[in-house]
């Protein structure tokens, strides 16, 4: 008998899972990603009207594996890539941006974004692709991001960043590609992300963990795999040189004058007639 009511049982509970399958939503929006979603739409302005997010789409952003949202990936009802480039988006990027805990990719290259990097993002702990280039983001670039340990693409090239590089981005071992050309970033370079470290080092002796093609475009930036301190302006060598022979020349020209002048008054006082008064200042020995 009791055999028997195990089956029963069994059996209603796996009709019970599939009617709870087939009438549950097919997928409750989670709280975060529609915050996230509905942030970055609000402080993203859109005058070429690329982007057909509605506020209905944003409000349950994933279906399962599916979105309606333009640029939204999801996986298993999260959003875990944004991908919006080359849409001539204008406005700035939210710190709510943060709030899309699942992310892995952001992609918000090529449009004309400005304001700074929301230190927030560093919440992001799964992101492994971050382009924010070709935009005219300012401001520093966060040190914070050191903490998206999953970080193996970080393009920020072609903005307005300044500042130095944060030294703890050399800590990110998956770090393969970092872009900072073509910023206002200045400082030097730091040691982890130009040389290369540890067991990876032997593999490719005397070559730059990443080279002077990431870093290039930064008038302040310098030391390997850039040139020593700011080849690009006046080297110290020159200061002091110029500063040097300024000196020189301003001694020369008040020796010259002096001359001049004592020349001058030799003529006079050699003109005759003021012999005798000359030589009535003069005292006696
Ligand atoms: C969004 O992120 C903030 C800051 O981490 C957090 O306080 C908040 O609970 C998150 N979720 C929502 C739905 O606001
Ligand atoms: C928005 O455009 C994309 C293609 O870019 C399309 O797949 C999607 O269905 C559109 N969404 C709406 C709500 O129109
Ligand atoms: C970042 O985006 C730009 C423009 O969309 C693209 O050209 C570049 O290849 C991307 N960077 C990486 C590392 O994929
Ligand atoms: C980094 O590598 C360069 C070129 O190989 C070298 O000149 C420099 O001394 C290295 N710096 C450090 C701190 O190891
Ligand atoms: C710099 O490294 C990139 C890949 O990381 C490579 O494509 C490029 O050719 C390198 N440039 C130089 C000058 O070595």
């Amino acid at each position: 008998m009791s055999r028997h009511h195990h089956h029963h049982h069994a059996a209603a509970a796996a009709i019970a899972a599939v009617f709870f399958l087939l009438t549950a939503p097919p997928c409750a929006a989670d709280p975060n990603d529609e915050r996230c979603l509905s942030h970055l739409h609000q402080s993203l302005y859109d005058p070429s009207g690329g982007l057909n997010w509605t506020k209905a789409a944003i409000s349950a952003p994933c279906d399962g594996f599916f979105s309606h949202l333009q640029g939204v990936t999801c996986n298993n009802g999260r959003v875990y890539k944004l991908a919006l480039p080359e849409l001539s988006l204008g406005g700035t990027i939210p710190p709510e941006l943060s709030n899309c805990t699942n992310l892995q990719s952001l992609d918000l290259s090529a449009n004309a974004l400005s304001g700074a990097i929301p230190t927030e993002l560093s919440a992001l702990l799964n992101l492994a692709v971050l382009n924010l280039s070709a935009n005219a983001l300012s401001g520093a670039i966060p040190r914070e991001l050191a903490s998206c340990a999953y970080l193996n693409v970080i393009d920020l090239h072609g903005n307005q960043l300044s500042g130095p590089i944060p030294d703890e981005l050399g800590l990110l071992v998956r770090l393969s590609t970092f872009d900072v050309s073509y910023n206002r970033l200045s400082g030097p370079i730091p040691v982890l992300l130009a040389n290369r470290t540890g067991a990876g080092s032997t593999a490719a002796v005397g070559t730059a963990r990443f080279n002077a093609s990431s870093f290039v475009g930064n008038k302040g930036l310098y030391g390997y795999p850039l040139p020593p301190l700011r080849k690009r302006g006046l080297s110290v060598l020159a200061i002091v040189g110029i500063g040097l022979g300024s000196g020189l020349l301003s001694l020369v020209l008040s020796f010259s004058a002096v001359c001049l002048w004592l020349r001058a008054t030799d003529r006079t006082a050699a003109t005759p007639g003021e012999e005798g008064k000359i030589s009535q200042l003069m005292p006696d020995y």
